[in-house]
Order: C-alpha cells, then sequence, then structure tokens
C-alpha cells in the first residue's frame, strides 16, 4: 500500500520508522511518504493560513498550498468519483472532528485501498473549496477519530495509519492474532493472562488451566459479553437478557445465527 501524508508538521510521523509499522516499509508492504505542505507555499514566511471570512475566532488553513500539495500527489485525472471502485485513484481522508466515525470496519475497508492520501489540518480547519474541489475529481471522505477535538489532524491519522497498517496482510506476522479482537466481532476482548499462575495474590481463572478448549472457550465468549455489557452496552447486537445464550464468537453455530 502507498500512503502520503500532508502536514505542516512532518516531523510528527519519525514513529512511523518503528515498531510493527516501521519493519513493514522496511519490507516493502508500505510505501510511505510525507510531504511538509510549507514546501508548496510562496511567500517568504511560507504562510499557511489566513484569518476566516465572515469573522470569527482562530485561522483557516488557505486553499493553494493544499491544491498544490495534492496535485504534487494525487494523478493527473482520478476520473469522476465512483465510490468503492479502486479505479478511482487514491482515497484521500481528511482528518475532522466534523467527519464520519472512524471504525475497525472502516480499517478494514481502507486496507484493501492500493493507495491513501491523509490531509493533515490544523487551527480551524482547511478552507472548505479544497475539500468540495478534489471530492470533484476522485474520493473524498472526512474522518473523525472520535466525538473530542484535537489541535490537529496529525494524531488521528497516526491512529488510522496504526490500526489499518496492521491489517494490511503480512503486516502482523501472525494473522490469526487479529481475529479474536476488540471490534473484530462486534464485542470487546476477553482478557488474557500469562505465567506466572499466581502473581501478587491473583490467580489466573482456573478455566484457563484446565486444557478443557470448549469450557475456555465458552468462558472467554462470557467475558466478551460481560465486559461489552458493562462499558459499551451499545455495542451488544442482541437483547441484554438474552445474552449468555449466544454460541461463542467466530463458531459455526455463531456465525449461521448472524446470517
Ligand atoms: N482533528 C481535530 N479533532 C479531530 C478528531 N476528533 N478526529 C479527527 N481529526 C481531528
Amino acid at each position: 500500500m502507498r500512503i502520503d501524508i500532508i502536514s505542516i508538521f512532518p516531523e510528527f510521523f519519525g514513529v512511523l520508522d518503528i515498531s510493527l509499522l516501521g519493519r513493514a516499509r522496511q519490507a516493502g508492504l508500505i510505501d510511505l511518504a510525507v510531504h511538509n505542505l510549507r514546501d508548496f507555499t510562496h511567500d517568504r514566511h511560507n504562510t499557511v493560513d489566513d484569518t476566516p471570512y465572515g469573522g470569527g475566532a482562530g485561522m483557516v488553513m488557505k486553499p493553494e498550498p493544499w491544491g498544490e500539495a495534492l496535485d504534487s500527489i494525487l494523478p493527473a485525472d482520478t476520473g469522476a468519483n465512483t465510490g468503492t471502485d479502486t479505479d478511482a485513484g487514491p482515497v484521500l481522508i481528511f482528518p475532522s472532528p466534523a467527519g464520519e466515525q472512524f471504525t475497525q470496519a472502516m480499517a478494514r475497508e481502507l486496507a484493501q485501498e492500493p493507495h491513501l492520501v491523509f490531509g493533515c489540518g490544523r487551527y480551524e480547519g482547511i478552507d472548505q473549496r479544497v475539500v468540495d474541489h478534489f471530492a470533484g475529481r476522485g474520493r473524498v471522505r472526512l474522518v473523525s477519530l472520535g466525538d473530542y477535538v484535537l489541535n490537529g489532524g496529525e494524531v488521528a491519522v497516526m491512529a488510522m495509519i496504526e490500526a489499518i497498517g496492521r491489517l494490511i496482510p503480512g503486516v502482523v506476522g501472525n494473522p490469526e492474532s487479529l481475529v479474536e479482537e476488540s471490534h473484530e466481532d462486534g464485542l470487546l476482548e476477553y482478557p488474557s493472562y500469562t505465567k506466572p499462575a499466581s502473581w501478587r495474590g491473583l490467580d489466573v481463572p482456573p478455566v484457563l488451566l484446565s486444557g478443557n478448549h470448549g469450557a475456555i472457550a465458552a468462558w472467554r465468549h462470557q467475558q466478551q459479553i460481560d465486559r461489552t455489557r458493562a462499558v459499551r452496552p451499545d455495542l451488544l447486537p442482541f437483547d441484554n437478557a438474552d445474552a449468555e445464550l449466544l454460541p461463542p464468537a467466530n463458531s459455526k453455530a455463531r456465525r449461521a445465527a448472524r446470517g
């Protein structure tokens, strides 16, 4: 996958050189480039922002540097907006608290794309005409990390790239480990334990030492339901009262129940 990031703080993304994604880049699974928006300005001060038309607090990012930066990255003719057709060119993502909510499902969808371009806004955001212009040339999405306001899009883009990057085949060594995670089956994940079996007076739940795989799967599934009900009841795909009656996650019976 090719990833381009435009930001006035390119140094922010130095952490993508390390850890799992750093290895994925070295292995050629992710081809990532970070572009400094100020390189696309032409004045002495490399100005990227100006006061808002209509008044109000804060500054708005000027359209011209964004236009030049994106023109230099996007293919000249990405055609009309053709939905999810990957021939339509890269997906251009603007992180914004006013965007659609980023989810695991969106991460899965974007992990299939050959080319993602992220435009990190700062201040009070980017002149709306940048979004409108490029939406007319290809696929554009405004994406929010959650219902809170960050100082800029950089942290949101870091989070999105980490969530998307680890779903690209080959990035996570053991793909099995991606299956039983929070949000993968609509529930929060079960708690995990390792050795020693007893630590500071706290014992590992005995069922995990039993060797009974059926009992372990049932216990883990019940833990997922209990945790989800306790902290994220909005995620439960069924009536609370019936929760225990469902077969374990990823079981044949559960898939059949889902239809
Ligand atoms: N920029 C500022 N706040 C944001 C948020 N919550 N999500 C994505 N981008 C943002």
